[in-house]
């Protein structure tokens, strides 16, 4: 078993590595004077399980093509089996041609991860789970159900007196079953995306007054369709507002956002690495076990 990483999430990979007892292999990445990026194993691969870490993190289009080229190399290098290790995979809300003359890119790049040569995919929570049939290769899809309901339980002191929310209809099935899992009620809000940073969110369906209310999202971006939840929690009266999110992606305004909303803590996993200012409101969890 060889483990190896792209540049999007090192500390990731070093703490899978740590898990498993097994050192995180040697490889660079250099970028040429006219922006090309090469990539090198520093190891022998040649009959190698070989597991390839890459989140596709901001620079998305760099993080791609250093995973294209790290699984290439790999099979080049003949390593006996290549598992692409994409904890959040980019593009995932490309998933159907909702527009006229649009790219489904979630499918162009599980072609591409195919045709560089990947033969497993492992991911976590991905938007839509319809991308899995993208593959025709296995693709194992994990969820960070379990590290979120923990963390809502050693949170929340009265849980019994919580209220598990999805902010959009995309989120109700996640909500669903972690409402499930922590035998809690469910509400979900009615949320219309006016562009890409901007969301309005307007009904609430289900009782949320004088709750503790856990919102749970596959992810924060721009912390748009968060900060909107807030509000429409707080204007029906929730007493205190809780967030979990798989993928803390926190682009743009997302921090300053976060910054303003009366809501009292927003935790994500540590898919995507966060490499802003520390603040006291986000939590990291950690899906490396
Ligand atoms: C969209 O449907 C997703 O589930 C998230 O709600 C969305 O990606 C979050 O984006 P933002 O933080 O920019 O509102």
């Amino acid at each position: 078993l060889m483990i190896f990483s792209g540049q999007s999430n090192v500390p990731l990979a070093q703490e899978i590595a740590d898990n498993l007892g097994v050192p995180l292999g040697k490889s660079s990445t250099e970028r040429f004077a006219n922006d090309c990026l090469f990539v090198r194993y520093e190891q022998s691969l040649r009959e190698g399980d070989v597991f390839i870490i890459q989140s596709l993190t901001p620079p998305v289009q760099d993080h791609l093509v250093e995973l294209l080229m790290m699984i290439d190399a790999a099979k080049s290098s003949s390593a006996a089996r290549v598992t692409a290790v994409i904890p959040y995979y980019a593009y995932a809300r490309s998933d159907k041609k909702d527009a006229p003359r649009i790219s489904i890119t979630a499918r162009l790049v599980a072609d591409l991860i195919q045709t560089a040569g990947a033969d497993r995919v492992l991911t976590m929570t991905l938007h839509s789970a319809q991308v899995h049939g993208f593959f025709k290769i296995p693709v194992d899809h994990l969820s960070a159900e379990l590290v979120i309901a923990n963390y809502f339980a050693t949170r929340v002191d009265q849980l019994e007196n919580a209220v598990i929310v999805a902010p959009d209809a995309g989120d109700l099935k996640r909500a669903s079953a972690l409402a499930r899992r922590l035998a809690l009620p469910l509400a979900f809000i009615d949320k219309q995306r006016l562009s890409d940073t901007e969301v309005t969110s307007r009904g609430l369906v289900g009782d949320v007054k004088e709750k503790t209310a856990l919102i749970i999202d596959d992810e924060v971006s721009t912390a748009g369709t968060l900060v909107q939840a807030v509000d429409v929690l707080k204007q029906n009266g929730a007493e205190a507002v809780y967030a979990a999110f798989t993928h803390g992606v926190y682009v743009g305004p997302a921090i300053e956002r976060i910054e303003r909303s009366p809501i009292v803590e927003v935790a994500a996993t540590n898919t995507c690495l966060y490499k802003g200012q520390p603040s006291p409101k986000l939590q990291t969890l950690s899906v490396g076990p």
